[in-house]
């Protein structure tokens, strides 16, 4: 099934056109009560927030309320949050009275241009990230840009990366915009000194069209992607650009850095095994690191505190225990150019011997 996407700059639409009385029923992150007010007369479930929140534990407690609630096979369950309460939210519903309808109101860049499109829907359990899951597609996903005006600059900068990801991967010309944009916001929230609006504010003030029309077209390309190979068999993977590496990066230090900081650092280290591969040159690997430093992301390990005591080569054993391995390797995103990618078979071997050459 397709999920329909609206991109509207106000949450007033989804009141009046897309909740149905009697049987929508609210999740929402208990960070957002400024805009749980909009569901006024509706069952409101807030999750108390933290990643210990993406557990089965949460998704018991929500099919309680459900239940408590009357919620039939005909309800309508809307998450309200970034990908965490997605996430919960989808998988809760994908299991209660086997399976009802549920929708998504994205509140973070980050959940707007990828958590909330794709249907992947999970908990974490014991150790292991999103190991306990369902696919399954919402039937709408609301982007609204407005949302985002609260949002700090840790959590921005983790959709930037996404964001930059998905042009890296299908279109040059909005890379080259959304890289000038973004530098922008960065120059702009930085004239203040951090202690002015927050971050999301800032890029609303300095062109909240141009951050719609990005998030949009971030969003319709994944949404494509998925469209076209829902259960990841040849194109979903491109989606993994960067995050081999940023798998490994989020291993290694333990949760101390944001996943977009990992995938900005995890696309200059696919750069770089391309130029090892003879598939991309130095200039192209320097080029990106220009743009993400300009957006104000990490693009080497010594940039950030909390990776600055790794080296590549201590990244390429972690790789071996990625869920995405299969056999001896694993499938490998190459960037070799903005727009220009290819997805390889690499052996594990091979990347722990380029791993070892590179700096
Ligand atoms: N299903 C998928 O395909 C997919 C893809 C990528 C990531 N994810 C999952 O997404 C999760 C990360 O999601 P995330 O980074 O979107 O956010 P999040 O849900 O982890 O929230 C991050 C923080 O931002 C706060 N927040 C949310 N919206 C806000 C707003 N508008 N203003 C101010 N604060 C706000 C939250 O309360 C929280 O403190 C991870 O669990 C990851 O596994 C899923
Ligand atoms: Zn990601």
């Amino acid at each position: 099934m397709k999920s329909v996407i609206y991109t509207h700059k106000s949450i007033n639409m989804l009141r009046e056109t897309l909740l149905e009385k009697g049987c929508t029923f609210v999740i929402i992150d208990n960070n957002l009560q400024h805009i749980a007010e909009n569901f006024a007369g509706f069952p409101v479930f807030c999750l108390k927030f933290s990643e210990q929140v993406k557990t089965l534990d949460t998704v018991a407690q929500i099919a309680s309320w459900l239940l408590e609630n009357g919620a039939d096979r005909d309800a309508l369950v809307v998450g309200i949050g970034g990908g965490i309460t997605t996430d919960v939210t989808g998988f809760a519903a994908s299991i209660y009275k086997r399976g009802v309808r549920f929708a998504f109101v994205p509140t973070t860049l980050l959940a707007q241009v990828d958590a909330s499109i794709g249907g992947k829907n999970g908990v974490n359990f014991h150790s292991y990230k999103n190991i306990l899951g369902t696919i399954n597609q919402p039937q709408w996903i609301y982007i609204c840009s407005d949302m985002l005006a609260t949002l700090p600059e840790r959590e921005f900068k983790a959709g930037i990366a996404e964001v930059l990801k998905t042009f890296m991967l299908f279109d040059k010309e909005n890379y080259r915009k959304a890289v000038e944009f973004f530098a922008e916001v960065s120059r702009r929230y930085a004239a203040r000194g951090g202690n002015g609006k927050p971050y999301g504010a800032v890029a609303s003030e300095v062109d909240g069209g141009l951050l719609t029309e990005i998030i949009g077209k971030c969003a319709e390309y994944k949404c494509g992607v998925v469209e076209r190979d829902e259960f990841e068999r040849g194109e979903r993977r491109l989606l993994n650009l960067g995050h081999t590496f940023a798998h490994s990066i989020e291993k290694l230090t333990g949760g101390e850095i944001s996943h977009g900081y990992a995938v900005s650092m995890g696309m200059v280290i696919a750069a770089k095994v391309a130029v090892a591969l003879g598939k991309a040159d130095e200039a192209f690997v320097r080029g990106v690191e220009d743009d993400l430093r300009s957006v104000g992301l990490p693009a080497v390990l010594d940039e950030c505190p909390a990776t600055s005591h790794l080296r590549i080569a201590d990244l390429a054993d972690a790789v071996k225990k990625d869920k995405k391995v299969t056999g001896s390797g694993i499938h490998f995103i190459l960037p070799k150019g903005i727009q220009d990618v290819e997805d390889i078979m690499l052996p594990l071997e091979k990347i722990k011997e380029i791993a070892d050459g590179l700096r």
